[in-house]
């Protein structure tokens, strides 16, 4: 079995949203009579090519058919509500939540089973200026909706990110409705950092954006969140960014810093155990590298540094879920099958020292707990 739970969609209330607009975030007609969506910072007017498989349910499904895929996770995709007004952003992530429950419940179920082939995540209207008695109606109407598993959320906040003391009562709410948060990232890192020469998005996708979740989440670890929301269920986009990576890092330079040292009740990589990742890094050895590092997390408090490898990346495994970033990087030729989702699962079918458990879990079991889907 095969489940997906990063894939997007702009369903067509949120695509006519954008064709509205004459600024960007939008979608616009070029001069050959194609739509292109115009959506990352500097992006040049020739956009992106974007068509049905951003926004028609059919085509999502053929994709899943194609690749095998039995069941999708379905959340919003970037920029989500962050350009609107506060009313707007309101009555749209409204709107949007009823659709996208919609969308899934009306979905075919998998043959010879009572599970749906679609599920969702919803968001909420995200945005400075809003009350939080709105964003509260926001988590209960997504959890209230028998398809919906969660949510997905930017990294802006209200504008102040989401270590946001005022955002408190949004996390308890999340947290006490038991909801999945898919934080997924939209603005990269200040492109000045890209240089002058043309290397198209290169930058930006594979380098800003793990980036910018990497900061949102450490930020989210430093402001004590986890300690007060110590049940948060979040789900990190592109494997974690590159937490993983600079976890211990991130703990000596805690260790030697009096201001935060004495914030967190815990060793910053025991946080990072209380997360989860997709499993969309490309590459085995990257798996291998997030399972390993992950399941260890948690045991440098107690001073246990007798690991092993294998053992602690099968562990770690059970934290991680397959996702394939559609319909983002399709194919550049039309080919049967999308390399980027190919390699994914090639990855997961070749990380040394999981076994077929692993691997099991990581393409299908671990997110139909995760998303509670029985
Ligand atoms: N590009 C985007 O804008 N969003 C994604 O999720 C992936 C690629
Ligand atoms: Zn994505």
């Amino acid at each position: 079995m095969l489940v997906d739970v990063h894939t997007h969609v702009y369903l067509p209330r949120y695509a006519s949203w954008l064709r509205s607009r004459s600024i960007a975030p939008r979608i616009l007609v070029n001069e050959a009579g194609e739509e292109r969506l115009l959506i990352l910072e500097n992006e040049t007017s020739a956009g992106r090519p974007v068509g049905p498989s951003y926004w028609d349910r059919n085509a999502k499904l053929n994709f899943m058919d194609q690749h095998g895929i039995d069941i999708s996770v379905v959340s919003f995709a970037n920029p989500w509500l962050d350009f609107l007004s506060p009313p707007d952003a309101e009555s749209l992530a409204r709107d949007l939540n009823t659709d996208l429950e919609e969308y899934c419940a009306t979905s075919p179920c998998l043959p010879s089973s009572s599970l749906n082939r679609l599920y969702g995540l919803g968001l909420l209207p995200l945005v400075p200026g809003i009350s939080i008695s709105s964003l509260l109606q926001a988590v209960s109407q997504i959890a209230k909706a028998p398809h919906l598993r969660g949510l997905i959320m930017g990294t802006k906040g209200l504008g102040k990110g989401i270590d946001d003391d005022a955002l408190d009562p949004v996390w308890k709410a999340i947290e006490e409705k038991g909801l999945v948060v898919f934080l997924h990232p939209h603005y990269g890192v200040d492109s000045s950092a890209w240089g002058d020469k043309e290397n198209g998005h290169v930058l930006p996708l594979a380098l800003g954006f793990p980036f910018e979740t990497t900061t949102a989440i450490t930020r989210f670890i430093l402001s004590g969140a986890f300690d007060r929301f110590p049940s948060s269920r979040i789900l990190l986009a592109h494997s974690g960014g590159t937490l993983p990576q600079l976890s211990s890092r991130l703990a000596s330079c805690i260790d030697h810093d009096p201001i935060v040292a004495s914030r967190l009740k815990h060793d910053a990589r025991f946080y990072l155990g209380k997360l989860w990742f997709d499993a969309v890094a490309y590459g085995p050895e990257e798996l291998a590298f997030v399972s390993e590092i992950v399941s260890r997390a948690g045991r440098y408090e107690s001073g246990n540094s007798n690991t092993k490898a294998l053992a602690d990346r099968k562990e770690g495994s059970k934290r991680m879920l397959f996702g394939t970033d559609h319909p983002f990087f399709p194919p550049l030729s039309s080919s049967e099958k999308w390399k980027s989702v190919v390699e994914n699962l090639e990855a997961i079918d070749s990380v040394a020292g999981w076994g077929e458990d692993e691997r099991e879990g990581v393409r299908a079991g671990n997110a139909l707990t995760f998303f509670d889907i029985q």
